[in-house]
Formats: C-alpha cells, sequence, structure tokens
C-alpha cells in the first residue's frame, strides 16, 4: 500500500552547453531521494528537464546558423544522455518548448494580469547595449558595469510588464522565518534584510528586446520573462492548466525543490509569489545547496576547469561518482572537487570499506563452507553490538533523507561498514576456521556479516543503484529478502544461504598514477571558447579567476589602512564611501558593501586594501583602491579586519 505521495524537483538546466559534474550533483542527489522514497513505499514524482527559452539560446544559435529550436534539441540529448549514463530514473522529462508548457505559462501569466498582479509599465535602468541586457545597480560589478561584459552600460527605458510584489511580502519573510520552508534556514536572513525588508521591487515579468519566448498571450510585442516561464515547470509539468498531464491534485504541492545557492532567492521569493498570486499552495521544502568547486572555484567551461562526467564514470562507474558527489556536498555549503579527494574516498570508502567487507566475506562462506553456510549457530561476544548498530540504521538514514541531508546518511550507512570490518578483526574467523569445534560459531559470524552486508546495501541501492543488485546476488538475497521492509530487522537471509562469488565491486586505484592521466585529460579537454552565463541569470562577479603564476600575484598591492570616516553613498543602496589611512596619507575608496555594513561598524577598524588599484569612478565618486572582504558560505559579506596590524603595512 502506498505510504502517500512525494514529489521531488531539480531546477530545470539551461542546454547552453554540454553539461558538467556540477550539473550533476542535484540531479543524483534528487534522484538519489526518489529512489529511497519509492523504496520506502512511497508514490513518487521526480521531475527533471531543460530551461530553453532566452537571449543567450537565441544569441547562441544564431552563432551556429541554427534556429533556437534546433539548437537545444542537440543539447537536451546530451543532458538526456548523461542522465541515462548516471542512471538517473526520473518519472518526467519538462521541456520548455514543449506545448503543454507553452500553454501553462500563457494561462498563468493572463490569470495574473486579469487579477490585477500584473500591469504594464516602463522598465529604466542600466542598460548594456552589447549584452542586450538590464541590470539593476545591485548587479552591476565593482566598477559600476555589465557584470557579464564588464563594459559600461547607459540609461535605457523600455515597455515591460510587471508584477506586484508588495502584496507578498509579508507572507514571504513568514514563510522563510517561521516554517522550515528553506534549507538550511540559516540563509533565510539573508534574503529577508536584502530584498524583503528594504521593500521588494515590482518583478519585471517581460521581455521585448528579443523573440526566444514564450509569446505575453495578450501582447505580442513581448515574451514572459525567462524565470517566470521557468519557475512555471514545476506545476505546468503536473497539468496545471493544461490538457497533457493530471497529477496536479495528487501531486502539488511539491514535498522539495532543490536547487543550487545562486538560484536560490528565485525559489525563495519569486515562485511563492507567483503561488501566492495564483492561491495555490506552497512547496514544502527547498534545499538549497552549495557549488562543486574546483581549486575554490566554481566550476564553469570558460574557466577550463569542467570535470567530465562521462569521463570520470568510464574509469570508476557512474556509481563511484554518485558517491563521491553526495558524500562530499554538506547542505548549505560548496564543496571543491579534487581527483585526489575522489579517488582516496573510492579507495577508502567504496574498495577498502564496503568493496572488501563483501569480498572478504564471500570469500569466507565459500573457503570455509564451500559457500552454503550450515545451520548450525552460536551466538558469542560482539554480536549485539553488531546486530542493533546494523538494525538502528534505517531509522537514522530515513531521517537524514527527510531532511535532505544525504552526506549524513552515508556517514551512517559507512559507519556500519566500518563497524563490520571492525566485528572481522574482532572475531578473527579465520582463527575459528582452523578449530573444528567452532565451526556453529564461524557460522554464525559469517551469517552476522551477510545480514549487515544486506541491510546496508539495501540502503544504499538508492544512492548506488547499479552496484547493490551485485552484492545481493553474490550475498545470495532475493529482492524480497533486499527489500527496504526488511532493512531494519536481523536474521532475514535463510540460514543456510549460499553466497556467489563475483569480480570485485569497486577495484583499488593507483592514485598517483590515476592523477596524472586525470589531470592530462583535463588539459586536453579545456576548451578555446568562453562561456556565458545566460541572460536570465542574476548578475553577479564573474565566477572564477584564472590560475595565476606568483608574477602576477606580486603585482598587486595590497595595503592595511584606517577609517577614518565612512559614510552611505546617497544614489546607491549599495556603496559606501570611505576615508582610509594608510599611515602617512588620506584616500578615498568605495566599496559595495552597505548591504552588509552600517558606517559606523567600520570606522576606527584597520582593512585590507587593493592599494595599486586604477581609479575607478563609482556614482560619481572617485575610488582609489579596493576594500578586501570575504564572500561567506552562508551568502554573507565580511570585511577583513587586521587591527592588530599597524596601518601602513604591506601585505605579501
Ligand atoms: N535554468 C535555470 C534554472 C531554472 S529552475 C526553475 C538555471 N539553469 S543552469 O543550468 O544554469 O543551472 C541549473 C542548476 O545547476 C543550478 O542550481 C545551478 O546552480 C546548478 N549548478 C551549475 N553549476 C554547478 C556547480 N558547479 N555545482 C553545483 N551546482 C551547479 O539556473
Amino acid at each position: 500500500m502506498s505510504k502517500g505521495k512525494f514529489y521531488i524537483t531539480t531546477p530545470i538546466y539551461y542546454p547552453s552547453g554540454n553539461p558538467h559534474i556540477g550539473h550533476c550533483y542535484t540531479t543524483v542527489a534528487c534522484d538519489s531521494i526518489a529512489r529511497y522514497k519509492r523504496m520506502q513505499g512511497y508514490d513518487v514524482m521526480f521531475l527533471t528537464g531543460t530551461d530553453e527559452h532566452g537571449q543567450k539560446i537565441e544569441q547562441n544559435a544564431k552563432a551556429k546558423g541554427v534556429t533556437p529550436k534546433q539548437y537545444v534539441d542537440e543539447i537536451v540529448e546530451v543532458f538526456k544522455k548523461l542522465w541515462k549514463y548516471m542512471n538517473i530514473d526520473y518519472d518526467r522529462y519538462i521541456r520548455t518548448t514543449d506545448d503543454y508548457h507553452v500553454e501553462s505559462v500563457q494561462k498563468i501569466f493572463k490569470a495574473l494580469y486579469d487579477k490585477g498582479y500584473i500591469y504594464k509599465g516602463e522598465y529604466s535602468g542600466n542598460y548594456c547595449t552589447p549584452c542586450e541586457s538590464f541590470w539593476t545597480d545591485s548587479q552591476l560589478d565593482e566598477n559600476g558595469c555589465c557584470p557579464e561584459c564588464h563594459r559600461s552600460v547607459k540609461q535605457a527605458k523600455e515597455e515591460a510588464y510587471f508584477m506586484k510584489m508588495a502584496p507578498f511580502a509579508d507572507r514571504l519573510e513568514k514563510l522563510l522565518t517561521e516554517t522550515d520552508y528553506l534549507r538550511p534556514k540559516t540563509r533565510a536572513l539573508e534574503l529577508v534584510n536584502n530584498f524583503i525588508k528594504p521593500g521588494l521591487e515590482d518583478l519585471c515579468v517581460s521581455r521585448n528586446s528579443f523573440k526566444w519566448g514564450i509569446p505575453v498571450p495578450f501582447d505580442s510585442d513581448h515574451v514572459v520573462y525567462v524565470w517566470v516561464d521557468a519557475l512555471s515547470n514545476y506545476i505546468s509539468a503536473l497539468g496545471y492548466d493544461n490538457e497533457t498531464f493530471d497529477d496536479y491534485d495528487k501531486f502539488w504541492p511539491a514535498d522539495v525543490h532543490m536547487v543550487a545557492k545562486d538560484i536560490m532567492r528565485f525559489h525563495a521569493i519569486t515562485w511563492p509569489a507567483i503561488l501566492m498570486a495564483l492561491d495555490q499552495p506552497l512547496p514544502k521544502h527547498l534545499a538549497v545547496h552549495g557549488w562543486i568547486t574546483f581549486n575554490g572555484v566554481k566550476m564553469s567551461k570558460s574557466l577550463g576547469n569542467v570535470v567530465d562526467p562521462f569521463i570520470l564514470g568510464e574509469r570508476y562507474g557512474a556509481d563511484a561518482i554518485r558517491y563521491h558527489i553526495l558524500r562530499e556536498m554538506a547542505l548549505g555549503a560548496d564543496s571543491d572537487f579534487s581527483n585526489e579527494i575522489m579517488i582516496k574516498r573510492i579507495n577508502t570508502d567504496l574498495a577498502n570499506g564496503l568493496g572488501n567487507l563483501v569480498s572478504r566475506t564471500v570469500a569466507m562462506v565459500d573457503k570455509y563452507f564451500g559457500g552454503t553456510l550450515p545451520e548450525d549457530r552460536e551466538h558469542g561476544d560482539f554480536d549485539d553490538e553488531l546486530i542493533t548498530e546494523a538494525c538502528a540504521l534505517r531509522e537514522k538514514v530515513d531521517e537524514y533523507i527527510d531532511l535532505t541531508q544525504i552526506n549524513k546518511a552515508l556517514i551512517e550507512i559507512f559507519s556500519v561498514v566500518s563497524r563490520a570490518n571492525k566485528y572481522i578483526d574482532e572475531t578473527m574467523p579465520w582463527v575459528l576456521g582452523k578449530d573444528e569445534t567452532k565451526k556453529a560459531r564461524l557460522s554464525s559470524v559469517l551469517y552476522n556479516l551477510l545480514e549487515t552486508i544486506r541491510i546496508v546495501s539495501t540502503l544504499l541501492s538508492a544512492f548506488m543503484p547499479a552496484t547493490m543488485p551485485k552484492v545481493f546476488e553474490q550475498i545470495g538475497a532475493s529482492a524480497e529478502e533486499a527489500s527496504y521492509d526488511n532493512a531494519e530487522r536481523f536474521g532475514v537471509l535463510p540460514l543456510n544461504v549460499t553466497v556467489k562469488k563475483g569480480a570485485a565491486l569497486f577495484p583499488r586505484i593507483d592514485i598517483e598514477k590515476e592523477i596524472d592521466a586525470l589531470n592530462e585529460i583535463l588539459k586536453s579537454s579545456a576548451p578555446k571558447t568562453e562561456e556565458k552565463k545566460p541572460e536570465h541569470h542574476e548578475g553577479k562577479k564573474p565566477e572564477g579567476v584564472a590560475i595565476i603564476g606568483i608574477d602576477d600575484f606580486a603585482k598587486v598591492q595590497l595595503t592595511t589602512m584606517k577609517v577614518v570616516s565612512c559614510e552611505n553613498i546617497k544614489r546607491s543602496k549599495k556603496l559606501l564611501k570611505f576615508t582610509l589611512n594608510d599611515g602617512t596619507n588620506d584616500r578615498t575608496v568605495v566599496s559595495g558593501i552597505a548591504q552588509y555594513y552600517k558606517p559606523e561598524e567600520l570606522i576606527g577598524h584597520t582593512l585590507i586594501v587593493v592599494s595599486n588599484l586604477a581609479p575607478a569612478k563609482l556614482c560619481g565618486v572617485e575610488s582609489n583602491g579596493m576594500i578586501l572582504s570575504a564572500d561567506c558560505p552562508n551568502g554573507d559579506i565580511k570585511v577583513i579586519m587586521v587591527d592588530d596590524v599597524p596601518a601602513g603595512s604591506t601585505l605579501r
């Protein structure tokens, strides 16, 4: 009998380039949760797909001499191939170019207009002509230029539709602060302080500077803003406002939307506001994870640090990759990808931990009993501890899955694997095997190991779906025996169970050789062309920096300076104007941290300044240097203070 419904979604991916390992995380995580929930007996809907409209797609297609649809069709196939390769078992795949989705989005847009939430107005702001994009003040880069191409922007106006956001502000604040919608909840404050408290700006929900989008139903000069188009996928895919599907009443609201931090705001503010305006129930949870980074920098094609999941999968198998990324990423934090950490993790947890446990146990049943255990048993030391831990495991994993903390679920599972390996050392079956009078004890020890393996691998089958059936085969467990229902009890395998030796589950990898080989591959696969972020992404700092030599670093002069005065710049919500003293002279520096600090909090502190930066004008004030601050994993910005270092010191 079904335990109820469970609806989980990934973001829909932007098919502007081939997917990389960074794209895999959310999909593998959602797939694992979906599999776990199915195993528990839930009726699951797992949705993924592609977000296919927007100016960048239009431009990319033009550059290739194909239509936008032809362009996305090709890349969508690569996404689908990757998901197949990674054993992603989605229930539905949505493409925003699908007719039913277009129909839903147009109806949603019209409904919002009819309810009075959408109105026609004028979009005015900072316009970057080469990128054909408007940017808000807060999206501009440090020099007040376009965050995409870093050229100067001009003030421009365009007719556009807007959605009123103010009516939803109170409810949104409550959603973020008083419910457990947002995970981790620590990020709620940053959203409330940065976007809701200063007054939610109305959302511009149409564009008329390009054509590749869903036409506004009552004004064909405009296309629907890609985020309204994209977010609606979560309900159009269930049949909201279309006849193609009929699962909306059954599956909505979503149980989990999982996204990475760069698109949190759209899911924490824009999406709930749209649903509120439509009078629809809100999703239950938004799980936000960090990025997979490479040497601390977000993976991106333009940096040549993209890790190709097909290449890794060929070398270690899709399950090892799935395990590694799931185990490394903690909810809310970034996770740095390194070949070395990955190989060590595969060797330690999978080859030495689980793989060894299975192969040693099966080999001993084979060696001492010809593959079939006798039915005699003798209880002994250490048994109770192992059995108790193994039987308690399922409940712990259940809890972590419900909290979308997959890495913690895996830690629990692998602690039982370690416990079982320790049990082998404690009970020393090779000693028991030499003594004819200890056969019953030996049989018990091996049976306890097989049972522990059964429980562990049943639970792991949601995370490593290709490998666990091989384990079941080796330990002689039927599908029924290796079911979720049987994963919290011991004594399920028959006493006279027969095992079947098989190949090593995860062959050990020679670290040095492998790292050399991977570095070679990475070098040769670094792309020659620049990848640009799609136009509907938040303007933000460039995604990373290229690797530099020491000579490049030496060009940057870092000096400590004391804050003499600090004030807000009237025309800007973002900028603070500082007078800084380097022990001898004063200079003016402008910094975009007004949303994080009040001026008085900084006066008197000693900060680190890039002191040889070329002057730049920001909001009419000339800035002579840049104050160093840290982008913290929780989204906060912290200025680096070095109050115990005298002003005028040089950093090296
Ligand atoms: N199309 C929008 C999402 C619309 S959802 C209604 C989009 N697409 S995207 O392809 O650019 O990104 C999809 C997801 O992949 C985002 O959550 C993004 O943060 C995530 N990732 C892209 N690179 C990543 C890493 N290196 N690490 C982890 N996640 C990464 O945004």
